[in-house]
Order: structure tokens, then sequence, then C-alpha cells
């Protein structure tokens, strides 16, 4: 029976470039010969897609936190347990945009939902599932809003406040060190080339500790 796959997540704030460094880490698993899949929370899944759409779609109506907190976590049941988890038993290596850590740094520390909240819904939808690793893409909130500008047009969570995302920036670095074992903090306002390389060199580690 093939062994377990690998779940590394990847996060960060607005514009830190986690688009350009999954499609790194995925080439990076394709020239290794590791068979993975490649995707995304809130979604993943069509009907997560679809709590994804709700989620993102600006709206004239207030949102109340507990209704985003419960739709993320909804979309992460379903993509966890239709998704996530039989990739990972049939040995396939999963590579996710945002996990769980964007909860505690999106709901928790951008919105101020309490952070026992998260962990009781945390264990309710994943028992003791957590990812194997996770890449923490760090910039200066001011870079990444600049690069999430110039996307074009903003979603929901990117029309906040600066304060907003410093409070996520902030969590999401507590959350990192704490935890060094499991989380890399990568320096995402380097060069793309040395940004690109430590992502490289973290997966081939990631692939070469199993071996
Ligand atoms: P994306 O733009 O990186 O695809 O992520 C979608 C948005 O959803 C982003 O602004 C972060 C937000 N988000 C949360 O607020 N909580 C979560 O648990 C997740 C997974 C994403």
């Amino acid at each position: 029976m093939a062994s377990r796959g690998q779940f590394i997540t990847f996060e960060g704030a607005e514009g830190v470039g986690k688009s350009t460094q999954l499609a790194n880490a995925a080439a990076t698993l394709k020239s290794l010969g590791v068979d993975f899949i490649l995707t995304r929370e809130p979604g993943g899944t069509p009907m997560a897609e679809a709590i994804r759409e709700l989620l993102l779609t600006p709206r004239d109506e207030p949102v109340n936190d507990l209704t985003e907190l419960l739709l993320m976590f909804a979309a992460r049941a379903q993509h966890l347990h239709t998704r996530i988890l039989p990739a990972l038993e049939k040995g396939q290596w999963v590579l996710c945009d945002r996990f769980t850590d964007a909860t505690f740094a999106y709901q928790g520390g951008g919105r101020g939902v309490s952070a026992d909240w998260i962990a009781q819904l945390e264990t309710l939808v994943q028992g003791e599932v957590r990812p194997d690793h996770v890449i923490l893409l760090d910039a200066p909130v001011e870079i990444g809003m600049k690069r999430a500008r110039q996307r074009g047009e903003l979603d929901r969570f990117e029309q906040e406040a600066v304060s907003f995302f410093q409070r996520i920036r902030g969590t999401y670095l507590r959350r990192a060190e704490a935890a060094p074992e499991r989380y890399s903090i990568v320096d995402a306002a380097a060069s793309l080339e040395e940004v690109s390389a430590r992502v490289r060199d973290l997966v081939c580690k990631f692939h070469s500790n199993l071996l």
C-alpha cells in the first residue's frame, strides 16, 4: 500500500505571490516524480467553490463574522473529506493554497473572532488532521496590498483596510514562530529568484526527509 502523502499548505496575506510559488512547488514535485494535487481554500470541490463565491463577492448586506467563519469551515469540511484526505490516503501529496491558518489569521486576527472557537471548529471538522508543512510567504502589508490592487477588481477581503492586514500578518507570524518544526517563513519581499529558490529548496527537503 502507498504511504500517506504529504499535506503542504501555502499561506500569507494578499499579494505575497502565493500563486507563483504554488506553481513553482508543483513544478518541483513534478521534477521529483511525486504524484500530487494542487488545490485551494475556500474551494477545491464544486460545492466548496460555490461557497467561495458566496464568501468573496462584495455585497451591500453586512456579513456577520460567525456566518463568514462557519462558511469557511463548511467549505473546508467538504474539501477535506471529499478531496484532500482521499488523495493523501492514495499516497498523493496535496499542495493547498491556504487552509486553517488562514482562518486563525483572517477571522481570528483580522475580524477578532475568538481563537478558541476557531480551534473548536478545527477539531470538529478536521479531528487530528493538520498540514505536515506550512510555507508562510511573508511581506510588509504595503507591498502585498500594492500587488493585490494591480491585479484589478478587489474581492470582499481585499477591500479591507491596512490595519486588517497588519493584524493578519501578525497572527500568521506568531503562529509560525510558535511551531518552527511545521512552519517555514519565507521572505516574500525578496527577489522572485530568491523566493523561488527558497521554496524549491523547502519542497526538496520535505521530500528527502522521507527517503
Ligand atoms: P485567495 O485570494 O488567496 O484565493 O483567498 C481568498 C480569500 O479568502 C483571501 O482574502 C483570504 C480569505 N480566507 C479567509 O478569510 N479565511 C480562510 O479560512 C481562508 C481559507 C481564506
